[in-house]
């Protein structure tokens, strides 16, 4: 049970001593996320397919964690079914994090082709990596979450068919985003791929939370128009052009990838143990008004 239950406020946001897996942690959000737990004494595993740019992230996440913390890589395809259960093996066992009570799923493509143009094999490469690989890591690391830190609860065995009926106790952030639920007007820019692919991180954060139920929270990040490596060749490299895109919302910007470290550290914390099957939209206020 969480202490602020017990009337210890100062434990609302605190997050020392947890351990956080996160896929894309080598991406512009994954990355920044990973900085912001391991400066609040969060252990760290970081994981995407390319070695070098895993190792690289390391570097800069530990050059701003707190005392104490590990952080660490484990390279592997997230749609790879095995190489999921190998990247959760490793980071519950004692080389890795011992455990994992946090999941961040930030990994993703996004390629923009207008419907005439669908490429039908890069479709299904983006339903892949942008749904199967959360249902993956969301299965994997949410039902270990499930048997574990059981807070002394009996261990209930599986039965085929029937839900998991262990406690456990975690929290699950799967990246959404402002294109999970608005599709882009004037024509949609060529988004039906990543449109598709993003309204089902909400539905599948919306089902895992009932599935996963009742101490593991699953909730979800909706960022808006960020320029990450992602959305480098894809819009202005000049700052101030793309502010300007945004510039009939409230907040007048697009994004920055600080912008969801707030909502990941909130969704992380025992202060979010009553939010489940939501999404906080870090947007600037796009979805409200667009
Ligand atoms: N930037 C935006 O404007 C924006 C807005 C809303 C939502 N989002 C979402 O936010 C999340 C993070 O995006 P980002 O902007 O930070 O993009 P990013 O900088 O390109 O990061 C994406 C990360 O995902 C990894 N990745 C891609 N395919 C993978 C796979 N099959 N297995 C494991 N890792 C894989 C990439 O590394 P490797 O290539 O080395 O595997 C990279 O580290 C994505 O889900 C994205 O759709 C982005």
């Amino acid at each position: 049970m969480p202490k602020i239950y017990d009337g210890d406020l100062t434990k609302m946001f605190d997050l020392s001593g947890k351990k956080a897996m996160i896929f894309g942690g080598a991406g512009g959000f994954g990355e920044k996320i990973a900085e912001g737990y391991a400066a609040n004494g969060v252990s760290v595993c970081i994981s995407s397919r390319r070695e070098d740019a895993l190792k690289e992230a390391c570097a800069k996440i530990q050059a701003v964690a707190a005392p104490g913390v590990k952080v660490c890589y484990f390279a592997c395809d997230a749609g790879d079914e095995a190489a999921v259960i190998a990247c959760r093996d490793f980071v519950v066992s004692a080389e890795g994090l011992g455990g994992c009570d946090i999941l961040v799923n930030a990994q993703g493509i996004n390629k923009k082709m207008w419907s005439w143009e669908i490429d039908t094999a890069y479709f299904e490469a983006m339903l892949h990596t942008n749904i199967t690989s959360l249902m993956l890591t969301c299965k994997y690391f949410g039902n270990w979450m499930k048997d574990n830190n059981l807070d002394g609860d009996e261990f209930v065995p599986y039965e085929p068919g029937q839900p998991n009926l262990n406690k456990g106790y975690g929290k699950i952030i799967n990246f959404g985003s402002v294109r999970s639920i608005r599709a882009v007007k004037n024509g949609g820019g060529g988004n039906v791929p990543y449109n598709t692919t993003k309204g089902a991180v909400e539905m599948l954060t919306k089902a895992y939370a009932a599935d996963l139920r009742p101490n593991i929270q699953v909730n979800a990040i909706g960022p808006t128009i960020t320029y990450t490596p992602m959305m480098v060749g894809k819009l202005p490299p000049d700052e101030a052009a793309r502010n300007a895109i945004a510039k009939d919302l409230p907040a007048m910007r697009i994004g920055y990838e600080i912008d969801v470290v707030g909502p990941a550290i909130f969704l992380a914390a025992a202060a979010s143990d009553m939010v489940t099957a939501a999404t906080i939209y870090p947007d600037g206020g796009l979805v409200a008004t667009s």
